[in-house]
């Protein structure tokens, strides 16, 4: 099979499964050769060595696997990740997340900061890069998400910047801090989401609680208790109302709700 064949038939199978199934088809391709999309058309005619391997990329994308777990590879922010089934894909929206703490970070000299559930490293690895003077504690109840959020810091080369740690939330954790941020699981178990997302990422890491919000307010319930000046999250298009009504009730009314690039709201800053 050549490159030519190869394209044809995995965006024959692809047909059904991918928006763009030749696009697809040639990014495994260009995975599995580690070239460029303009290397195949350059070279249409060469032979592929290890077929089967390929076929096998094309097969689990066909059933709906991501790309980001066949490839083990995530463009987020200015970097790319690895990422492994077992860790959430981070999302291009929680890039927002991070421009706001950004801001914050910049403005009030902040020094101290823990992320509750780090998954990939995404989020604190960003905040590490931008922000050298910054001391990040990071959790996750996922010893996965945790091994791969190490390897990522180890690849930075921050893992004098970040401390990781295996805890509920900040259960054990007695430092001061700045700030808290977070992009905790904020969907209602119930929610019907797609194959892709289901079948593949981890529930610890899309299913809030009953409602969707419940993590969300502990995490306001914590910030509060640990007397931080500024806690920062991403949230659930529609948990804006909820989130300011619980917010009202235990008497925290600086909160700026943000939204995303499509217009919908997506996380909050409260200043306490
Ligand atoms: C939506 S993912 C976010 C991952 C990463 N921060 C990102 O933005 O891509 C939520 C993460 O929180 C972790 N998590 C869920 N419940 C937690 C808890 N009670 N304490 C700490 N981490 C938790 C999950 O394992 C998962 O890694």
């Amino acid at each position: 099979m050549n490159i030519k064949q190869a394209i044809s038939w995995a965006s024959d199978e692809l047909t059904l499964v991918c928006e763009r199934p030749i696009f697809e088809a040639q990014l495994i391709l260009c995975h599995h050769l580690k070239c460029t999309r303009v290397f195949l058309l350059a070279n249409e005619e060469k032979i592929l060595n290890d077929v089967e391997f390929f076929k096998e990329m094309i097969k689990r994308r066909k059933d709906s696997e991501p790309y980001e777990y066949i490839s083990n590879n995530v463009s987020f922010y200015d970097i790319n990740l690895f990422v492994e089934q077992g860790v959430l894909i981070p999302r291009p929206e929680t890039e927002l997340l991070i421009d706001e703490v950004s801001k914050i970070v910049k403005e009030e000299e902040i020094t101290t900061i823990a992320e509750i559930g780090i998954g990939s490293g995404a989020i604190s690895i960003i905040l590490a890069r931008k922000f050298p003077n910054l001391k990040i504690i990071a959790t996750d109840i996922s010893q996965d998400a945790l091994r791969i959020a190490k390897k990522n810091i180890e690849y930075f080369g921050l893992s004098d910047k970040i401390q990781l740690i295996h805890t509920n939330l900040l259960d054990g954790i007695q430092d001061n801090l700045d700030m808290i941020v977070s992009n905790p699981p904020y969907i209602a178990n119930n929610f019907i989401l797609d194959k892709n997302i289901i079948k593949y990422e981890p529930k610890e890491a899309l299913f809030g609680g009953i409602v969707g919000d419940e993590i969300l307010k502990k995490i306001i319930d914590l910030a509060k208790i640990k007397e931080v000046k500024f806690l920062a999250c991403e949230m659930g298009y529609d948990q804006k109302q909820s989130i300011a009504k619980y917010l009202n009730q235990i008497n925290i009314n600086s909160v700026k709700f943000y939204k995303d690039l499509a217009g919908l709201d997506r996380g909050f800053i409260i200043k306490f």
